[in-house]
Parts: C-alpha cells; sequence; structure tokens
C-alpha cells in the first residue's frame, strides 16, 4: 500500500511517499532562512511559504520514489497541532487529493506521528528496526516537550510533560542569550563540544506531586543570571570571563539529564521493556548518548529515532497513517476533520 504523507504544521513543508513500511522518498522545506530576521516563526510568512512550495516539494517527493500520483493508495496529512493557517494549506492539499483520486483520507496528530516515527527505518535502509510497543516515547520539540505511553496506533497517553516551555524552546532561549543563531537547537550543541558540562551546577525541576511533569523556566532564569549577575535583564551583556561553551554545555547537561531521568523512571514504573526519543530535540547527541546509557543500564531497550525523523517530516505522518489503515478502515469523517492549534495529547 502506497501512502502519501503531508506535513505543514509549522515551518516545514514536507511530503512523503511511504510503502508497505518502507520511505520511498522525505522531501522537506525548511522556512528557517525566511524566519531567522524575526528570531522565531511568522505564522502568515509560514502560510505564504507553505502554499509556494507545497506541489513543488510533493513533484520531490514522486521523483525521488519513483512514483506518480496515480500509484497513490491512501492520503494523510497533518490537523494539529500547529499554527491554523499552516495546518489548513497542507490539510487541504491532503483532502482535495484524495477527493480528486477516490483514495481514503486519514486526519494525523502531529504529536502522535513524533511517537510513532521511532518504528521508521534510517533513510534509506529497506526493513524498519522491529520496533514493538508498549513503549515510553520521550517526544522533546521546539513546540512542547511530554513523555508519552504508546501502546500502538490511536493509543497514546501522556504521562507528563513541562509545564512552562517545550525543551526546544529553552534550548533556543538559551541560543539568544549566548548570542548564537536561530534556531539556537543544534548551535548550543555545536557550543557545548568544547564546554565543561560540570562547569554551572544548573537545576533540573521537577513537579511536585504530578510525578512525570518537569520545568524549563527556572533553569532558564539560572542561564540569564549565570551569564549576567542576579537579577539582570536580558539585555545586559555578559559577565567577564563567561565561557559560551561551559554554558552551553551545563545548560545542555541540565536538560539531558533531566529528560532521560524521567523516561526512565517512567518506563520502569509503567513496565515498558522499550524507550523511544523524537522530536527535534533528540537530534541533540548527548539526549542520544544519556538516553542509551542510563535506559541500557536499566536494562531497557532505547530506540533512537533517525536524525531525519525527528525534525518535522511527513514520512512520521505517513507511516502513522498506513498503520491505522492496517489497523482499521478510516470512515468519511475523517475528511471533515478540520485544523485544530491544540491536540488532547499536547
Ligand atoms: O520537532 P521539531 O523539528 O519542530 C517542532 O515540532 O517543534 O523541533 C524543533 C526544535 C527547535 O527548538 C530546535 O532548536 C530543536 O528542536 N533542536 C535541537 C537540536 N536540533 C533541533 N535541540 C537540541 N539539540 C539539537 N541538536
Ligand atoms: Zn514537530
Amino acid at each position: 500500500m502506497l501512502v502519501l504523507g503531508v506535513e505543514s504544521s509549522c515551518d516545514e513543508t514536507a511530503v512523503a511517499l511511504v510503502e508497505d513500511g518502507r520511505v520511498l522518498s522525505s522531501a522537506v522545506r525548511s522556512q528557517i532562512e525566511r524566519h531567522a530576521p524575526f528570531g522565531g516563526v511568522v505564522p502568515d510568512i509560514a502560510a505564504r511559504a507553505h502554499s509556494e512550495v507545497i506541489d513543488l516539494v510533493a513533484d520531490e517527493a514522486f521523483r525521488a520514489a519513483g512514483r506518480t500520483p496515480a500509484q497513490v493508495d491512501a492520503v494523510a496529512a497533518t490537523r494539529a497541532p500547529g499554527l491554523v493557517n499552516c495546518l489548513v494549506v497542507g490539510l487541504s492539499w491532503g483532502k482535495a487529493f484524495a477527493v480528486a483520486r477516490d483514495v481514503p483520507f486519514v486526519a494525523i496528530d502531529h504529536l502522535e506521528a513524533h511517537v510513532h516515527a521511532c518504528t521508521l527505518p534510517p533513510p534509506g535502509a529497506a526493513a524498519a528496526p522491529d520496533v514493538e510497543p508498549p513503549l515510553v516515547a520521550l517526544l522533546a520539540s521546539g513546540g512542547h516537550t511530554g513523555i508519552y505511553r504508546y501502546d500502538g496506533p490511536g493509543q497514546v497517553r501522556r504521562l507528563g510533560r513541562t509545564v512552562d516551555d517545550a525543551a526546544g524552546e529553552a534550548f533556543d532561549k538559551v541560543a539568544i542569550l549566548l548570542g548564537l543563531p536561530y534556531p539556537g537547537g543544534p548551535h548550543v550543541e555545536q557550543a557545548a563540544r568544547a564546554g565543561d558540562p560540570t562547569a554551572y551546577d544548573f537545576p533540573r525541576a521537577r513537579v511536585k506531586r504530578r510525578k512525570y511533569d518537569v520545568s524549563f523556566s527556572g533553569l532558564k532564569t539560572a542561564v540569564l543570571y549565570g551569564t549576567r549577575g542576579r537579577n539582570q535583564p536580558k539585555e545586559a551583556p555578559l559577565l567577564p570571563g563567561t565561557s559560551v561553551a561551559d554554558v552551553a554545555a551545563s545548560f545542555q547537561e541540565a536538560v539531558c539529564d533531566l529528560l532521560v531521568d524521567v523516561t526512565v523512571e517512567a518506563a520502569l514504573e509503567e513496565g515498558v521493556s522499550t524507550i523511544a526519543l523524537g522530536g527535534g530535540v533528540a537530534c541533540n547527541g548527548r539526549l542520544r548518548a544519556l538516553a542509551r546509557e542510563r535506559g541500557e543500564a536499566q536494562g531497557l531497550r532505547v530506540v533512537l529515532t533517525p536524525p531525519a525523523y525527528c525534525t518535522d517530516n511527513a514520512a512520521m505522518v505517513a507511516a502513522l497513517a498506513a498503520a491505522r489503515l492496517r489497523a482499521s478502515v478510516p470512515g468519511d469523517d475523517e475528511l471533515a476533520r478540520s485544523a485544530e492549534a491544540r491536540s488532547e495529547l499536547a
């Protein structure tokens, strides 16, 4: 079965073709350059950019897969959560394609797709790595951070989440504090390579009474005060002798330490034997290494989603749709589902 997936929830326009569990193509066009001058995603610019490029990205996906639109058996698009103006572009495009070709349509939750992405084989590999739910997944991206129990398509339960900033958002804000470019995550990771992760003792904050909830706002403030001095505004100059590398490494260590701890603990208490990492922050090498180290020390299987499927992509959308189609036939109501800013899973 050939499934076409479409993703346009934020600033990446993505189209992918997945056939019988194999990713034939995953085309992604990023808009980062258009938003970089503003230091964040501008919704109207993003929506317009999606409309401009979606046909081109789809052409690219079909060409790379060596397939034609007439061969598609089902279409899926992200419906929530995200910027509604942006979601509407991909969702309408996908629905129109499905109606015109008279094939089933599946509306997808972006967060569930990020979780499901851990079952995908690395780009170019023929076989999936045989990842079987139940598992506990850490989803850490720019917009969301949560710990989920995943029992298969449609069976996702949130166990915990950040009560303030998402992990990626914390990376992006700390990058700004350190004068690093947008989006900050990869730049903080790079700066951290030359730094000492023990140079600063930054907080790892868990929320009392809510077992797997975490907070990053105190960590962000600790970085601000650690680099500017107590009660200083972010516009204040860096304290003399501040090492950007040391701050980046210590901050990164605090985020990774906290997230891995909570994930491993949740898996052990849920009695599952697999943990998985997904979302843009799961590209982070230190997070991957620490999850492997601590997860394996507890006898858990650690599934690291291929980086190409951690950041926003449409292969995860098509793959989740294919899994849902295998489990049951979607009804006509899938075509009636509208774009929503929020998800029940957030
Ligand atoms: O999942 P994603 O592509 O988009 C959302 O759905 O939000 O995640 C983007 C986020 C950004 O905040 C970015 O800074 C962060 O993921 N990110 C990283 C790394 N690569 C991307 N954070 C830390 N280390 C990285 N290597
Ligand atoms: Zn995402």
